[in-house]
């Protein structure tokens, strides 16, 4: 089944240049040759244009530096370009920065997704069918778990920090504008990413650039805090079973089955660190650090994907232990781009978020 039209489609992705997006884009423009895709970032500190080099020279593929957060220039953006669909993954997404600056997740995560709501409601308004918003979302928005138990698509939202929050109103919008304007609309609430090109701010790839460099491993708490990781490739792959096959207003949870405390997560990492590094097996491991728990730190997150399992047919595809080698891998074969990354304004970041902690 594909829920769109096929030929000729002209989509718009937000946020292409980060984490995801660069990984939904890639896989876009390899398997939509026919697809005129529209990559929109404002190129903040998590954009990079070097994530989507070996896209950027495909005739199918175009990107626009911008900002979502700007109504005019997002209303004239759909004016000139006449997008079909929307996927929407533009955000502010780093639950510490919103900790420290909560002003700045509502302006991108609310008002840019409420300016990208607008222009597609009034571009498409005439002819809502063979149109459709994507908001990509996160199970963030569920709150906590106890010890057992698992988010579904009915658990009620209770969000914690700034940035889930954020992430919560974005959604309650995106529904309102099905609910009210007949906007075709689809969410997907998604575990945590783990793969290439992460920010060295998150937990997997700044652990990893400090084993790296002999730098101590900061763990929040006692690191039993629980995470469900999902190999980004897989997210990628969701995404596109979701934009093409949800029925307009549904909601589907992604994740990996795969909870990890955070402190079983890393001795696995240092373990394979050791290896790369043949450094002596427990080496990488002295690295870890103690420090501050993150304020409101939700204890545990696990996703139920059962609904896309059975109505979609998605499964994920890597097992935790490969795809973390993996990830270990591109990042040491990608020493260019961490040192990028890492450069400027990542050193004045790192110092006032853990010197003092
Ligand atoms: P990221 O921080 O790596 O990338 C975000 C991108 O958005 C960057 O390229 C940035 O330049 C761009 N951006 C930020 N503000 C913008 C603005 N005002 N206008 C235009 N572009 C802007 O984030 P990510 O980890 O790739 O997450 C992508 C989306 O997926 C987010 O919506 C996030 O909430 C969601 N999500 C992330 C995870 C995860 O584990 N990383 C899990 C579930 C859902
Ligand atoms: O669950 C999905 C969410 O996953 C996404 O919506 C967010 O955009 C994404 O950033 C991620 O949020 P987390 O807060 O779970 O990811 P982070 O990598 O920041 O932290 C993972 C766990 O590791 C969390 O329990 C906090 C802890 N941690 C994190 C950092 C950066 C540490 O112990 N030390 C650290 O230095």
């Amino acid at each position: 089944m594909e829920f769109i039209r096929m030929a000729n489609k002209k989509l718009l992705i937000t946020g292409g240049a980060g984490f995801i997006g660069s990984h939904v884009v890639r896989l876009f423009a390899n398997k939509y040759p026919n697809y005129q895709i529209v990559n929109l970032d404002k190129l903040t500190y998590a954009g990079n244009l070097e994530n989507l080099k070996d896209v950027e020279k495909k005739s199918n593929y175009t990107f626009v530096k911008g900002d979502i957060v700007d109504a005019s220039f997002i209303n004239e953006l759909f004016a000139i370009h006449k997008f079909d669909s929307v996927i929407h993954l533009a955000a502010e997404s780093h639950v510490d920065r919103s900790i420290s600056n909560p002003l700045e997740f509502v302006m991108t995560n609310v008002i840019g997704t409420v300016n990208l709501l607008n222009a597609a409601k009034n571009e498409w308004k005439e002819n809502f069918s063979d149109h459709r918003f994507y908001h990509v979302s996160t199970d963030e928005v569920y709150g906590t778990l106890g010890e057992t138990g698992m988010f579904t698509e009915t658990t009620a939202y209770d969000p914690h920090s700034p940035y889930s929050a954020s992430k919560a109103s974005s959604d309650h919008f995106v529904r309102a504008y099905h609910d009210t304007y007949g906007l075709d609309a689809v969410i997907s609430n998604c575990s945590n990413n783990y793969g290439s090109h992460h920010f060295p701010e998150k937990l997997i790839p700044l652990s990893i650039h400090n084993i790296k460099n002999n730098k101590s491993i900061p763990i929040y708490g006692k690191g039993e805090n629980i995470r469900d990781w999902l190999w980004v490739e897989d997210h990628a792959r969701a995404i596109d079973v979701v934009f093409h096959n949800a029925k307009s207003g549904s909601t589907y949870n992604i994740g990996g089955h795969n909870e990890w405390t955070n402190i079983d997560l890393i001795h696995l990492l240092c373990k394979i660190m050791d290896k790369k590094l043949n450094r002596a097996e427990g080496e990488s491991a002295k690295l870890i650090t103690y420090v501050k728990d993150r304020a409101g730190h939700d204890l545990r997150y696990a996703i139920d994907s059962s609904k896309l399992q059975k109505e979609l047919g998605w499964t994920p595809s890597l097992q935790f232990e490969e795809g973390l080698e993996k990830t270990v891998d591109w990042y040491l074969d990608n020493e260019e781009w961490l040192n990028h990354v890492t450069s400027g304004n990542y050193k004045k970041y790192y110092e006032e978020q853990y010197t003092k902690r």
